[in-house]
């Protein structure tokens, strides 16, 4: 079954809460020992902790992801403890202020850029080292957005952050290639998760869901499904390309 991950080993950061919890159960699921990364360490340490009652393999390193030294401090940690990674999903991120651009202040914009660009570089510069000095090759995914090819009004940060991603997608793509490593995107439309802040603000949930042709949210579980399938053998192919996830918003 190309589909399993059985004896495998995969990081996933952002691991505590919606997508990165999803995306963490289902390579559970189909048989990895999972590195629950987070700098959130209650709800890291119950993702893994859910994992491991389910009958699954998976231990919680905590790291925030814009600092170099707790993110090579916590790959270290992981390859010493459940083996040399094969795949890893850097998703960690925050949605930021909502403001117009003349608005935003320096400090707002920094907070942004460290945790949804810088730490997208950081985590893949210490997940790339690993698997070349494994020599096993590896697949690496970046959640990105569909703001990754669309401006927002009130998100600069984000929007440009998530435009970054792709470029460094690509970037990777064409260095590790050679190597046997693939690195790929998953871009999600609005997804049911904490980042939306949608409970404090149902007109706003109304508007997503109008923006989405297929007439909802997405489920956390359905943006992991292609992240999964990215990283798996049935992908063996693909590299550099970003997958949307988005009900049809990008078709628009
Ligand atoms: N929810 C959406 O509509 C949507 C759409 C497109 C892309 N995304 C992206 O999906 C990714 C996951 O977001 P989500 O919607 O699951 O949100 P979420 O808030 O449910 O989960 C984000 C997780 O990242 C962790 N995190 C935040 N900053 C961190 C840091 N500095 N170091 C380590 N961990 C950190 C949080 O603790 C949390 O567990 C983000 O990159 C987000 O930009 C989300």
């Amino acid at each position: 079954m190309n589909n399993s991950f059985k004896n495998q080993v995969v990081l996933v950061t952002g691991a505590g809460s919606g997508i990165g919890r999803a995306s963490a159960f289902a390579f559970a699921k189909r048989g990895a020992a999972v590195a629950v990364l987070d700098h959130a360490e209650e709800s890291g340490a119950d993702t893994a902790w859910k994992i491991r009652e389910g009958g699954g393999k998976a231990r919680f390193f905590r790291a925030d992801v814009s600092r170099e030294e707790e993110v090579s401090r916590a790959v270290a940690h992981a390859v010493a403890t459940l083996g040399p990674i094969n795949a890893a999903h850097n998703n960690a991120g925050i949605a930021g202020a909502r403001k117009p651009l003349d608005a935003i202040e320096e400090g707002e914009w920094d907070a942004v850029i460290d945790v949804n660009l810088k730490g997208i570089w950081l985590c893949m510069k210490h997940e790339l080292r690993a698997m070349l000095s494994q020599n096993t090759g590896g697949a690496i995914v970046n959640t990105a957005s569909t703001w990754s090819f669309v401006g927002a009004p009130q998100a600069g940060p984000y929007v440009a952050g998530k435009h970054g991603v792709l470029g460094l997608t690509r970037t990777a793509a064409l260095e590790y290639a050679d190597r046997g490593i693939r690195v790929n995107a998953v871009c999600p439309g609005a997804t049911q998760t904490s980042l939306l802040n949608l409970d404090e603000n149902p007109e706003r949930e109304r508007d997503l869901v109008r923006a989405h042709p297929l007439g909802r949210l997405a489920q956390p579980g359905e943006i992991a499904e292609a992240v999964v399938w990215l990283c798996s053998g049935a992908a063996s192919f693909i590299t550099g390309q970003c997958l949307v996830v988005d009900g049809g918003f990008l078709a628009k």
